[in-house]
C-alpha cells in the first residue's frame, strides 16, 4: 500500500501567529489542515517534524505591550501561555511551539543577514519617514492617521482609505497625526537596510523556483505579476525590500548597525528554522546535518494573505544565504463564519474556539467538518451551523459510526467476539463485497490526502460507508439471526462490516485521531494510532463496542452563536462609596470650611502615615493639624500651598499631639484597588481665612 521505498523526511510548519492575541477559528482551521496532512504522512511511516512558534516582534506588539503596562517579553510570554488549551483541545500535534524572540532565532536571523550581505545582496540608503516627536519613534504606516487626500474622509490609516479604497503614502494624508500620541508627525531621515530583490540573480532564481511546482497554480498566477517585466519599461514590480527599523523596536538587532533592528517580517519566517532547531537540539538530532540533507522536504502551510512573504522574500532569503529552499508552500483560503466577513486579525468574529470546547462540543466534529470543505486550492470556506450539524450527524455518526454499532453486537452475541475467517460475501459477487469495495479506493484516498484534497477523500469515504450500510441492509443480519442455520452467513456479513469499518477508521484517522484511537483500543484491542499498513492485516476478533461519537445537539450550536450575555449594567458607586444621606443647607452651614495656608510641614516621627501641618487660617496664630497624607506627599511639596480645612472641628488629642482641624483631601473608598490621596487646593486668589460656602 505504501509504495515509496524509503520513508520521507518532512519538515512541516504553519504560519507563526502574531503574539498579540488569542487564536481565532481561522488559526485553528490552518492548524487542523496541516495536522491532518502531517498525521496522514506519519501513518505512511514517514518522519515528520511539525513545528510552529509565536511571531513575537514588531511595532504593534511593542505598542500593545506598552498599553498593557508590560514589557514586550512579558506580554508575549502571557500570550504563549494561553496557546496550549487550543492546541490540545483540537488534537493539533505540533512537536514544538517556540518563539521568534528565542535565542535560536536571534542567532539564525543574524547569520542569514550576514550571509546575504556577504553575497552582495544588502544595500543601505537614507529615507525620510514620519516620526512621532512625542513618542520619540518612527511611525509605522498603520499608526499614522489623517484625512484621506482623495475623498477627505477623516481618521484614515497612513497607507489606504477604508472609505474610498484609495492607496497612498502617509505623507499624502491631510493633517496627519500620530495614532499613538495625537502629535503631528514630522519628517525625519534615517538610514535603512534593503534586501536587493531587484538584483537580476534574485529575479532569475525566483522565476525558476516559483515555476518548480512549489506553489499552487493560482498562487503562481498571483505572484507572476511581481516577476513579469513591464513591456514598456522592461522593469519588474519587485523592488528592494526594506528590512530595517529604528529603535525603539521590539525585534532582533542588526549586526554592526547600532540602533537598527530587523523588520519583523525578516525574522518571522526564520522562526520556522529556530523552532525546528530548538526541537532537534532537544531530541538529539543535529540541526545542521538535518537541513543539509537534500532529501528533507520543507513544507509550509499558510493563508492567502501572506503569499508574497513566503513565495518571494522567504525563498530568496534562504537561497542567497546558502540554505535549503522550501519544497512546497501550501496556501489555503480564509474561513468565514455564517458567511460573515472574514475574520479580522485582531478580532476573531463568529466562532470562539475555546467557547466551542467549553460547551463540550467534540473537537473532531470541527476537524471533520473543515476537512469536508477543504481542498488543495486557496478558496475561502464558510462555517455554516446547519451544514455542520447535517454533515456530522448524518455522515459521520449516521454512516461511519453506525457500521460498527450495528455489526458489533451480533459478533459478540453469537460469535464470542471472533470474526469469520472467510472474506467472501454471501449472496453477492466478490467484487461487490464491502471489504473489497472499501479497500479498492485506497489508492485514490491516499492520493487525495497527499494532495490535500480532503473534501474529495471524505466524499469517497462516505460513499464507501454508504455501500457498506447498503450491504448490511440487503443482507438483513437481524433476519439471519433468527435462523440458526444461517449462522455462517450472519457471521460473514457482520465480520465483513466490522473489517470494512476498520478500513474506514484507517482512512479517517488523520481527521479523527481520537475516535480512531478509541475504536482501535476498544474494538480492535490495539493501543495505538492506526497505521496505513494495517490495511494489509485486518482484525480477526473484536473487543467490546463503546459508543464512539455523540450527535451534535442543536442547543449546543445555539449556545455557541449566542452573543455573549450583555454585562449587567455596572452599578456605579462613585469613588467606591455611596453618596451619604441628604442633609439640609442648615446642616451644611454647621461645617466651617476655611482656606488655610500650609506654612510648615514635617514628617511625624513614629508614624508612616501622618504629616504634621502648621496652618495659617487667618486667625493671627497658627494651628497644628495632623493629616494622613504621608503616602502621597513629601513635606516640601506642601509647604507654601493653600488648602481647605474644617475649622470648627472639635480638637482631637492624638498620640503625637493635639490636632486642631482637618485638611480636606479626596480618595477612593478602596485604597487597595485605587491608591492615591489628593489634597484640595483652591483656585488662585483665595486667601487664608476665607470661608467656603
Ligand atoms: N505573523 C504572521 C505570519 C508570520 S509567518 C512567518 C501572521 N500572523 S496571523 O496571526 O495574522 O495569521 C496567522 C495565519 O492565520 C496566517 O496563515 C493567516 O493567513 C491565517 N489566518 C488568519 N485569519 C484566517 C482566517 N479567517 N481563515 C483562515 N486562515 C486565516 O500573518
Ligand atoms: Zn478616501
Amino acid at each position: 500500500m505504501t509504495s515509496s521505498a524509503s520513508p520521507r523526511q518532512l519538515f512541516v510548519t504553519t504560519a507563526l501567529p502574531y503574539a498579540n492575541g488569542k487564536f481565532h477559528i481561522g488559526h485553528i482551521m490552518e492548524y487542523i489542515q496541516a495536522d491532518i496532512w502531517v498525521r496522514f504522512q506519519r501513518m505512511q511511516g514517514h518522519t515528520v517534524h511539525f513545528v510552529c512558534a509565536d511571531d513575537a516582534h514588531g511595532a504593534p506588539i511593542m505598542i500593545a505591550a506598552e498599553k498593557a503596562g508590560k514589557t514586550p517579553q512579558a506580554f508575549v510570554a502571557d500570550i504563549a501561555a494561553g496557546r496550549k488549551p487550543y492546541l490540545d483541545g483540537f488534537h493539533i500535534a505540533f512537536d514544538n511551539w517556540h518563539s521568534t524572540d528565542a535565542p535560536e532565532n536571534h542567532a539564525l536571523a543574524q547569520q542569514i543577514y550576514r550571509d546575504l550581505k556577504a553575497n552582495g545582496l544588502i544595500s543601505s540608503k537614507t529615507i525620510e519617514q514620519f516620526y512621532d516627536p512625542d513618542k520619540g519613534m518612527f511611525l509605522p504606516d498603520r499608526f499614522i492617521k489623517g484625512e484621506c487626500p482623495n475623498c477627505h474622509a477623516k481618521d484614515q490609516y497612513g497607507d489606504n482609505c477604508e472609505v474610498c479604497g484609495a492607496v497612498y503614502a502617509p505623507t499624502e494624508l491631510i493633517n496627519p497625526y500620530s495614532a499613538l500620541s495625537g502629535a503631528t508627525p514630522v519628517l525625519k531621515t534615517s538610514e535603512h537596510f534593503f534586501f536587493k530583490l531587484s538584483d537580476p540573480r534574485c529575479l532569475d532564481f525566483l522565476k525558476a523556483w516559483t515555476t518548480s511546482g512549489a506553489v499552487q497554480p493560482e498562487v503562481l498566477n498571483k505572484i507572476s505579476e511581481w516577476l513579469t517585466p513591464d513591456p514598456e519599461t522592461g522593469k519588474t514590480a519587485l523592488g528592494d525590500w526594506d528590512i530595517s527599523r529604528d529603535a525603539p523596536y521590539f525585534g532582533i538587532e542588526i549586526p554592526d548597525a547600532p540602533g537598527k533592528y530587523f523588520y519583523v517580517w525578516l525574522d518571522a519566517p526564520v522562526g520556522y528554522l529556530a523552532s525546528l532547531k530548538n526541537y532537534l537540539d532537544r531530541i538529539g538530532i543535529d540541526y545542521g546535518a538535518f537541513m543539509a540533507n537534500p532529501d528533507v522536504e520543507q513544507v509550509h502551510f499558510i493563508g492567502k494573505d501572506i503569499i508574497t512573504f513566503h513565495t518571494l522574500f522567504w525563498p530568496a532569503m534562504l537561497h542567497f544565504s546558502g540554505r535549503k529552499v522550501p519544497d512546497k508552500i501550501n496556501v489555503h483560503g480564509f474561513l468565514t463564519v455564517n458567511n460573515g466577513e472574514k475574520m479580522s486579525k485582531s478580532r476573531g468574529t463568529g466562532l470562539d474556539p475555546l467557547k466551542y470546547l467549553g460547551l463540550g462540543m467534540n473537537p473532531e466534529w470541527l476537524r471533520y467538518y473543515l476537512a469536508a470543505k477543504l481542498n488543495a486550492r486557496n478558496e475561502d470556506i464558510d462555517f455554516n451551523p446547519d451544514d455542520f450539524m447535517a454533515r456530522v450527524n448524518s455522515d459521520l455518526v449516521g454512516k461511519y459510526v453506525n457500521i460498527a454499532s450495528r455489526s458489533a453486537s451480533f459478533i459478540h452475541k453469537f460469535f464470542d467476539g471472533k470474526l469469520s475467517q472467510s472474506q467472501t460475501t454471501i449472496g453477492e459477487t466478490t467484487s461487490e463485497g464491502p471489504i473489497l469495495v472499501v479497500l479498492g479506493s485506497e489508492g485514490q484516498i491516499r492520493q487525495d490526502f497527499e494532495q490535500r484534497e480532503f473534501a474529495k477523500a471524505i466524499r469517497e469515504i462516505m460513499r464507501l460507508a454508504d455501500e457498506v450500510n447498503a450491504y448490511f441492509d440487503r443482507q438483513k443480519p437481524w433476519e439471519l439471526a433468527k435462523h440458526p442455520e444461517a449462522r455462517n452467513a450472519l457471521h460473514e456479513v457482520c465480520s465483513n462490516c466490522i473489517r470494512a469499518f476498520q478500513v474506514l477508521t484507517v482512512y479517517l484517522s488523520p481527521i479523527l485521531p481520537h475516535v480512531a484511537r478509541q475504536a482501535y483500543r476498544s474494538l480492535f484491542s490495539l493501543d495505538r494510532q492506526p497505521l496505513w499498513s494495517d490495511l494489509r492485516g485486518l482484525a480477526d476478533a473484536i473487543g467490546t463496542y463503546h459508543h464512539l461519537m455523540q450527535r451534535v445537539d442543536v442547543k449546543q450550536l445555539d449556545a455557541l452563536f449566542e452573543p455573549p450575555a450583555a454585562p449587567e449594567p455596572e452599578k456605579r458607586v462613585p469613588g467606591g462609596e455611596d453618596i451619604a444621606p441628604v442633609i439640609t443647607i442648615d446642616d451644611f452651614a454647621k461645617i466651617d470650611l476655611r482656606i488655610a495656608k500650609i506654612v510648615n510641614c514635617e514628617p511625624v516621627e513614629g508614624s508612616t502615615k501622618l504629616l504634621r501641618l502648621t496652618l495659617d487660617v487667618g486667625e493671627g496664630k497658627t494651628r497644628n493639624v495632623f493629616s494622613g497624607i504621608a503616602s502621597a506627599y513629601k513635606p516640601e511639596q506642601l509647604v507654601g500651598k493653600l488648602t481647605v480645612v474644617v475649622a470648627n472641628l472639635a480638637p482631637r488629642k492624638m498620640k503625637f499631639g493635639l490636632s486642631e482641624g482637618m485638611v480636606l483631601a479626596a480618595s477612593h473608598a478602596d485604597e487597595k484597588t485605587h491608591p492615591g490621596i489628593h489634597v484640595l487646593e483652591p483656585w488662585p486668589g483665595a486667601q487664608p481665612g476665607m470661608r467656603i460656602h
